[in-house]
């Protein structure tokens, strides 16, 4: 598909600033796509818990290991980072130099294709398809792949549709990046959301692949900023010295409360899986209930990404916000303007009501031609 190279410097990100300004005002907010917060309260922490300041230099030793526990791998391939946000910002910086090529999937998460162009890269783009559920296709990585990309750059699962792929089709393309010399940067931060056991991380696939994460979609943990990349110890150990030239160091508090965290994940995992359990049928009758959107039942994840048959999205979107204090994240945020992303991870009676409005205000649209 779309085969030209965006080099334009970025220095911003639209769709982050709207997000910011904008959505998380809405009293139904479908356009969130992570689960509701999680209260501080119900970790169980007390004052005498915590610590200002500790040995956490190239990483805190003990929340190190509990990372490492919960993906399986060694702890040093875990390097700390600021959310996923700067886990993707500082796996794509170490890998990538002015003029490389990074593929990066389409549709996609906005900040990914930014942040590589602020790094003075060459993106380029391959397809996943609306009309095939926007599945992971290796066979339109291999038509983009040139000996220049140093990259590859998917979401699992996807962001914006939710679509899982599977280990075959991430191993094929783990193998056909290889070949090219490139690595595979798999964004893995809604992967614990799916309807049955998450599966493993693909940095059990092979050296080539670079995995960001954190506690923020999945666990509402968002706040703790607890993020990681994971890559074999080598590239891991460059990235901690890139490091030095950013964050530097997590703040020492949020590394204890993030161990906390982690000691009770599964808890608030299986927390997670029951709300997302309940409120995909919701989804799904509503989206069965509604002729003018076009997408696949959701099966895993906490978001849904319709296309919007014979309507304008901006206006939608304005008329929920402006009539039904809700929110929807328009589509041209990732650069497919007639659908938009719809978040299921609310209370299930807000998800409820959210959806109701919704309905409403595609009635509205309809009504207006
Ligand atoms: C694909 C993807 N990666 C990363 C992030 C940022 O996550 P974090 O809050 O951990 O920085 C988001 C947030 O929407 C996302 O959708």
């Amino acid at each position: 598909m779309m085969s030209t190279a965006e080099t334009e410097r970025v220095l911003g990100s639209d769709y982050m600033h709207w997000a910011k300004t904008t959505h998380a005002r809405a009293r139904f907010n479908l356009a969130n796509s992570g689960m509701r917060p999680y209260p501080f309260a119900r970790l169980n922490v007390a004052p005498s818990d915590l610590e200002l300041s500790g040995p956490s230099f190239y990483g805190y030793a003990p929340l190190q290991e509990a990372i490492a526990r919960k993906c399986g791998v060694a702890a040093d391939c875990v390097v700390a980072a600021n959310g996923t946000s700067m886990a993707n910002h500082l796996a794509l910086a170490a890998l990538v130099r002015p003029g490389d090529e990074v593929l990066i999937e389409h549709p996609a998460y906005e900040l990914l294709v930014s942040t590589a162009l602020y790094l003075g890269a060459r993106v380029r783009r391959f397809a996943r398809k609306a009309d095939e559920a926007f599945r992971l296709d290796p066979a339109e990585i291999e038509r983009e792949l040139t000996p220049r990309t140093r990259v590859v750059v998917v979401t699992n699962l996807h962001n914006p549709s939710g679509a899982l792929a599977d280990e075959g089709t991430l191993r094929e393309i783990g193998e056909m990046a290889g070949r090219a010399g490139a690595r595979v940067l798999v964004d893995e931060v809604y992967l614990d959301a799916t309807a049955g056991a998450p599966p493993r991380t693909s940095l059990h696939l092979g050296e080539q692949f670079v995995v960001t994460n954190s506690l923020t979609k999945v666990y509402g943990l968002g706040g703790l900023r607890c993020g990681w990349i994971l890559a074999e110890p080598e590239l891991a150990r460059r990235m901690w010295r890139l490091n030095d030239l950013f964050g530097a160091m997590q703040p020492h508090p949020a590394e204890l409360l993030s161990i906390v965290a982690l000691a009770h994940l599964d808890e608030i995992g299986a927390e997670s899986r029951a709300l997302l359990d309940a409120n995909r049928p919701v989804f799904n009758r509503f989206l069965a209930s509604r002729e003018d959107l076009d997408a696949p039942p959701v099966t895993d994840g906490t978001v849904s990404f319709p296309r919007l048959n014979g309507g304008n999205v901006d206006r939608l979107s304005e008329l929920l916000a402006e009539k039904y204090e809700t929110s929807i994240v328009p589509g041209r945020f990732f650069e497919m303007p007639e659908h938009f992303r719809v978040g299921i991870a609310l209370d299930t009676d807000v998800l409820t009501e959210g959806l109701a409005r919704l309905s409403s205000a595609l009635d509205v649209l309809k009504r207006m031609g």
